[in-house]
């Protein structure tokens, strides 16, 4: 890998940015200052910009409690995005590993492994995710039936796969589903007649969103979790 290439992968710089640094003297290699910026680097060696080590970041997975009005996007001119919410050195080739709507809060995980997030995403692996549903009106025994059985959506051919509803309050349920339909939740719901006044991700697989992180917060996935969803 060229130095330059080098820099701008393990720190904020840009590429630019890393090569001025590099003509400027402010980056040593194994000791050295080097002031050509095409030069590739040895494996192993020991790279400083200004002062401080770098190192290439590996992977990175992290979990995201994602507060409402945030969409799930890489770059939007107009709103906030998942990205806008972590340090910008966190967010090089990272993306969303499962979107959520604008509206929806809670559990949204990251990552810069596009293997890690196809087999979070695949239908195939058919990963739980437990969602809080806040409805308009109170849920009916008919309508729970109706969700645990398989519901027809609005323009889609198929019914989805049988729903586990649990009852929290009259207005209030848990919903675990195994599909990720584009606005699944909230199909499934108009589909027996309620509408989602909030929706809230709590889990995906064995992953549950942590109740330390306040909404906007964010944190690295433990090898567990990361090795859960593998
Ligand atoms: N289902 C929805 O309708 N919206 C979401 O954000 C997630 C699941």
């Amino acid at each position: 890998m060229r130095l330059d290439q080098f820099i701008a992968s393990s720190s904020p710089l840009s590429r630019k940015e890393a090569r001025r640094a590099i003509h400027a003297g402010s980056v040593g290699v194994n000791g050295e200052i080097w002031k050509s910026t095409g030069t590739h680097v040895p494996t192993g060696a020991q790279i400083i910009l200004e002062g401080r080590q770098l190192t290439l970041p590996g992977e990175r997975y992290l979990m995201l409690n994602k507060p409402a009005g945030v969409v799930s996007a890489t770059r939007d001119n107009e709103h906030t995005t998942a990205l806008d919410l972590l340090p910008p050195e966190m967010t090089r080739n990272l993306h969303i590993a499962g979107r959520l709507d604008a509206d929806t809060t809670g559990l949204m995980l990251l990552t810069t492994d596009g293997q890690w997030s196809h087999r979070v995403t695949s239908p195939k692996l058919e990963l739980l995710k437990t969602y809080r549903v806040s409805l308009s009106t109170p849920i009916t025994d008919a309508a729970i039936e109706v969700l645990e059985t398989g519901v027809m959506l609005h323009n889609d051919p198929k019914p989805t796969k049988p729903a586990h509803v649990k009852v929290l309050e009259q207005q209030l349920i848990e919903l675990r589903i195994s599909e990720g339909r584009y606005h699944q939740v909230k199909r499934m719901l108009a589909a027996v007649g309620n509408h989602v006044e909030a929706l809230h991700r709590q889990s995906i697989g064995k992953i549950v969103l942590d109740l330390t992180l306040e909404p906007g917060a964010y944190r690295e996935l433990t090898e567990q979790e990361i090795a859960s969803a593998g």
